[in-house]
């Protein structure tokens, strides 16, 4: 494992930046067990449906879904907003909604990482449009200055407010592939 990563020419303006290791392949293992094993006797005698948010959350939600110990189903929405790499455009763009029927339902939402909350409190709005059972939130990482007026049920770290990459969190749709979280330094 590498603790620092120089981004190569691909990575047009960005090329030559340094990001550094914020949090370990080690470090995230144990803390989806942790995650998993709270989700997993919290939902004792019901059989949640997991909707993961793509692209990011496409390696979380895999990682902590296979530490679940109970019955579930998984499904994807997937929503926009970015404009370019690094900055939240303030809109939410639906590109595809939910396949399953989640009436009745226990729903928990799965994130890779919640910054200015606004992806997060557009799916909370759509989902609560169907007559569910229950929804709530996981998601991996949270910076430390965002404010939402919700829970987030099962969340892994706060975060500084810098932009991070890996483990399916991207640059311009690369370095998904990290098995580490690293930060720009
Ligand atoms: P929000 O709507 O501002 O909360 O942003 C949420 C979405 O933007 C996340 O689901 C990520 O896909 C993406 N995002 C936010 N912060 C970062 C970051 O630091 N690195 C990579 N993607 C991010
Ligand atoms: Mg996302």
């Amino acid at each position: 494992m590498t603790d620092k990563l120089i981004l190569d020419q691909n990575f047009g303006k960005y090329s030559g930046q340094e990001l550094q290791i914020l949090i370990s392949e080690e470090e995230i293992k144990k803390r989806i067990r942790e995650l998993a094993a709270q989700i997993s006797s919290a939902y004792q005698g019901s059989i949640p449906i997991f909707i993961g948010v793509l692209n990011g959350s496409f390696i979380f939600m895999s990682d902590l879904f296979r530490e679940i110990s109970i019955n579930g189903e998984v499904d994807f929405i997937k929503i926009s907003s970015y404009m370019d790499e690094t900055k939240s455009s303030g809109t939410v763009l639906l590109l595809k909604d939910i396949s399953c029927d989640i009436t009745n339902r226990d729903v928990i939402v799965v994130e890779d990482i919640i910054d200015s909350g606004l992806s997060i409190k557009f799916i909370k709005r759509r989902l609560e449009e169907s007559n569910t059972r229950s929804v709530r939130f996981a998601a991996l990482l949270m910076k430390e200055y965002t404010k939402i007026d919700f829970p987030i049920d099962f969340l892994g770290f706060k975060i500084p407010n810098k932009f991070v990459v890996g483990y399916g969190l991207d640059l311009a749709q690369k370095l998904r592939n990290l098995k580490s979280i690293y930060a720009f330094k």
